[in-house]
This record gives C-alpha cells, structure tokens and sequence, in this order.
C-alpha cells in the first residue's frame, strides 16, 4: 500500500440484495442467499462488498426509504444472519459496507409518525415541516421546490395544517440536519454497525443534507430539479460530514464513499481532497452516466463517446495527486451498460472492452452484480411492468409529451428497474435465482447469458473480469500511475496511458462495430511492449498499428 490507505487497492463487489440470490425459497434475494455466494464473489477478487440498504423498509424506494436504521429487513434475514454474512466476509479478507441514509428516512419510520402527531411533539423538528403560503386565498406549498421521483417537494399533512419537504419519493420525508439531536440519531447509528464490525458506509446523496436556510423559492429553472441550488453542496454539508468523521469516524479503521448527483471534481474535492478537511474517502461521480442522456436517464441521447471520455478524464486529472476516485459504470440507479455503451449485439466483446476502459483508470473499482457476467437490460411489454417509483414518475411525465409506444420505449432504455431484475446463475428455472417465481421478471436471455455458463469458459465475460481485477491488483502502474489520454477529439477510439515508475500501460478501447485504423502515439512502439489484455485472438501489428474489429480492446505494458 502506498500510503496505509487499504481503499485504494480495493475492489468492492455492490450488492442489491432483493435480486441477488434467494436462500429461502420466497421469491426474494436475502442475506442467506449472499451467504452462499460469498466464494463466488470471492473468486472474481473482489475483497469488498457494498450492499444497498438492507434495513426494514416499506420498499416505496425499494430500501432507500428506512423505517428501523439498526435492524435488517425481515425479506433479507435479521441481525443474527447479518452477523453471520460478516464474519463470513472478514474471514475472507473482505469488508463489507452498508448504504447509509441521512437525507431522508421512511414515513413509516418512528420520528416520522410522532413528528406529525402535533407541531410541539419532541420529533416534529426532526423534519423540514412548514405552513402553507396563501397566494390569492389559494393555499400553496411553503416554495416552488420539485421532488426527483414525485411532483412537488411537498406534501400536505390536514392534521397539522403544515406540509413536509420530500426531495425523493413522498415516501420518503427529509431529515431535517440542522437539528443536533437529528446528528446525534446518526452518530449512534453508525456506531451501532461499526461496533458491530461493519467496515463502512456509501452515504446515499450525501451532498443534499443540508438546505438554505428559510428554505427560499428558486428561480423556475427544469421542472424536475426545481431548488437544486438551495439544497444541494451547501457548506453545511461539510461542516456536518467534519462533525461525523471526528465523532466517530475517525475512530474506526472504516471506509466512506458519498453519493452525489450533479457534483463536480471541483466540489468532490471540498469533501474528498486528502488534508484536514478531507470528510470522505471518496465520492460518486455522475457526469461519466450521461454520456447519453441530458441530467437524467430518462431524457435520452445519441451516446457522445466524446461526452464521456471528457468526463473520465476530467475526473482523473482533477483528482490526481489530491484524492481518490470511485470508478464505476453500473449500479442500481442505471440501466445495463453493455445496452447504452457497448452493443447487444456484440455482448462479450463490448462487455470485455468497458470493463478494461474503466477498470484500468486510477481509483476503487465498483463492480454491479450481473455486470461480471454482461447482463443487458431487460424489455417489459408494458409501462406497469416496472416497479420503481422513479420511472412510474418518469412514465407520468412523458405520457404528457409522448404518445405511449414513445414512453414504452424511454422506460425500456432508461429505466433502472433494467439493473433489478433477478441475478442469472444458471440456464435452470428463473435463471437460479430461486425457486419460487421471482418478485420481478427474469431477463429472458438468462440461458444464454448465465454464471455457470461463463465459469468453465475461459474467453467467457466473467473470467476476463477475474483476470482484469488480478492484473489491476498486480501491477502498481495500475493502482498508482498518472493518466494522460490520447486522441481526446476522435469519435470511436478510447486511448489512454497510464504511466508509473518508468513502467507504461497503453489503453486501446474502440466504441464502435466499424473498422478504425489506430496508430500508435509518438514514443511507443507496440512491437515492443507485451500486450497484456484483449478481446479478440490473433493480435497483428502493421505499421506500429492496427485496424480494429467490432469493439475491440488491447492493453499493451512497456517495461
Ligand atoms: C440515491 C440512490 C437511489 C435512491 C435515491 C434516494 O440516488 O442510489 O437508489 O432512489 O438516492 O434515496
Ligand atoms: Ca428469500
């Protein structure tokens, strides 16, 4: 480890327990059935485990909503198997993490029933609740904000007279932060599962916890992020985040990754540049996922490979030598990747390509459950098919623009149910996932696109996944060299180097079926470096060159 901090050689494997692997037999993934994949996990070379919130939740959120914050969701097992799971995991030399929620809890959860029982209950402070403004005799909510999953950020409450600020689901009512003793619920709670032997925490939108004061009116900008400027990277956010770490977190050997819609490099590193003030390990970047796509999945666009590699690389230098990335491309929030960058069509081939193109950058590697084995998304008949809150909302909005067969399709490609559905083990009954029908529908490409098949094979995504995690794990030009791109105008070619200690990894990704001639950067010679990683066999060099073939890959090493 270059400077003690074990995060910058991990490699986490994110878990979103309901679809995982079902080990009682109901229909719906649980702890039991992780239980019995921790080798299979182990085997890829992950040695961590981020899991989605598996707290008792009414599931109007599917878990990001949180009615008990120290307890397990009875769908997923109880405390006793949890404890289980993780001693399990430590054995292994892997540490597990949980999804932590400070930005809002469940309607259900207790501080939120006594805090609507009357406005002097000891909770009611404990959420954003205001009185109605009259404009012209008509009563309004306390501002113009909008919710991100359903219409106004507020929602009336007849008994109290007041309404209550909602950034997500109605469901889901936002903790009101400037309330010390709202800290101090958090502070137990993370040492409530530190002590436990939790290794850390992703902070679900962590960047929303703190709001204008007064909660003023913002300036009408997109009708779905209405307010963002007043709730979103205050300075608050810190200086609550400051008050977590030296209470408690710096008292744990533990690990904080933050989640972060719409923040830059420059405001991850208020929170993230390693110093004094560094609060988190590391954050979670957005501009990489809308490569095609404008703010939201549901707002689609050509794919720009442009786009993205602009936000690779702007990630990559910002944070050089200040702090630490968090490198993903899927996870419970997104649509299958292979489907919106790569091709269906060549599945295995573009799965193996942006698997090396971002798992060769410098920082922790995230890998989706189902990502390892190129699960693509799933196509639903019909609108009602899909159950998440967020794309109903989606579904709603766009009616009002699009005729239906046009909304059907914007689901289809952008829905984040496409990341939900039922992990596929096998070519077996509901892909192996369980034996009784699965809460939500299997991809019916499972018996072609499943683990067994992929483990004896040796060309199979799943194992190429097993050598790239070993290569990264193995070769310091990976985990700590600089990172310089090559070629940053052109349309279908991804190249990049990354260079340590005189050692140089040359990153070839093409994005496209066609053929592209690539020529080798000034000061390298392919010939004389050792390619290391690719997706296709029988790799000429012509002409300190080549031509590419559908979505091929090459990484070459120079020593
Ligand atoms: C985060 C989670 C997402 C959830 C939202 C509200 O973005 O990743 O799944 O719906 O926060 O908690
Ligand atoms: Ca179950």
């Amino acid at each position: 480890m270059a400077d003690g901090k074990w995060y910058k050689e991990m490699c986490v494997y994110h878990i979103w327990t309901r679809s995982f692997c079902d080990g009682n037999g109901d229909g719906i993934g649980d702890l039991w059935g992780v239980l019995s994949k921790l080798d299979y996990i182990q085997s890829l070379g992950a040695n961590a485990i981020w899991f989605s919130p598996i707290y008792p939740s009414p599931n109007a959120d599917f878990g990001y909503d949180i009615s008990d914050y120290k307890n397990i969701h009875p769908d997923y097992g109880n405390l006793e198997v949890f404890a289980q799971l993780l001693e399990a995991a430590h054995a292994r030399g892997m540490r597990v993490f949980l999804d932590l929620v400070m930005n809002h809890s469940s309607d259900e959860h207790p501080w939120f029933i006594e805090s609507r029982k009357s406005r002097d209950n000891p909770y009611h402070d404990y959420y954003y609740w205001r009185p109605a403004r009259r404009i012209r005799g008509r009563r309004v909510p306390p501002n113009n904000w909008t919710s991100h999953f359903e219409g106004e950020a507020w929602e009336y409450d007849e008994g109290l007279d007041e309404y209550y600020l909602h950034l997500f689901a109605k469901k889901q009512p936002d903790l009101n932060m400037d309330n010390p003793r709202v800290r101090a619920e958090f502070k137990e709670i993370m040492r409530f599962w530190l002590d436990m032997g939790v290794d850390g925490f992703r902070e679900d939108v962590v960047t929303f916890i703190a709001k204008t004061p007064g909660l003023p009116n913002s300036y009408p900008r997109l009708p779905a992020v209405n307010g963002l400027e007043h709730f979103s990277n205050l300075p608050k956010v810190h200086d609550y985040l400051m008050e977590f770490k030296r209470d408690v977190l710096e008292h744990y050997d533990c690990f904080t990754v933050g989640e972060s819609p719409s923040t830059t490099p420059e405001t991850a590193l208020r929170y993230i540049a390693e110093g004094p003030g560094q609060v988190l390990d590391e954050m979670i970047a957005f501009s990489h996922m809308e490569a095609d796509c404008v703010l939201t999945d549901m707002v689609p666009r050509p794919f720009s490979l442009r786009k993205l590699k602009r936000a690779m690389s702007d990630w990559q230098l910002k944070l050089e030598g200040k702090a630490w990335n968090a490198l993903y491309i899927e996870n419970h929030d997104h649509a299958r990747v292979i489907s919106r960058y790569g091709s269906e069509r060549y599945r295995v081939e573009s799965g193996k390509m942006l698997a090396a193109m971002y798992m060769l950058q410098r920082g922790t590697p995230f890998i989706y459950q189902g990502q390892e084995i190129g699960m693509t998304n799933i196509r639903l008949p019909r609108v009602e098919m899909y159950p998440d809150v967020s794309t109903q909302n989606a579904a709603r909005i766009a009616s009002h623009l699009l005729p239906r067969s046009q909304v059907l399709k914007l689901i289809q490609r952008g829905a984040r149910d496409n990341a939900r559905s039922p992990m596929q083990w096998s070519a077996e009954k509901n892909a192996g996932f369980s034996e009784a029908t699965p809460w939500f529908c299997v991809n019916e490409n499972y018996r072609e696109v499943n683990v067994a098949k992929q483990e004896d094979d040796p060309e199979s995504l799943l194992n190429f996944y097993r050598k790239l995690i070993r290569f990264r794990r193995d070769n310091p030009v990976v985990l700590y060299g600089t990172y310089h791109e090559y070629l940053p105008k052109d349309k279908k070619l991804y190249v990049y180097e990354r260079e340590h200690e005189g050692v140089r990894l040359l990153v070839i990704c093409s994005f496209s079926a066609d053929q592209v001639r690539f020529d080798a950067p000034a000061g390298y010679e392919l010939d004389r470096g050792l390619q290391v990683l690719g997706n296709y066999d029988l790799n000429f060099v012509i002409a300190n060159g080549f031509t590419t073939r559908p979505y091929e890959m090459r990484v070459y090493l120079f020593e």
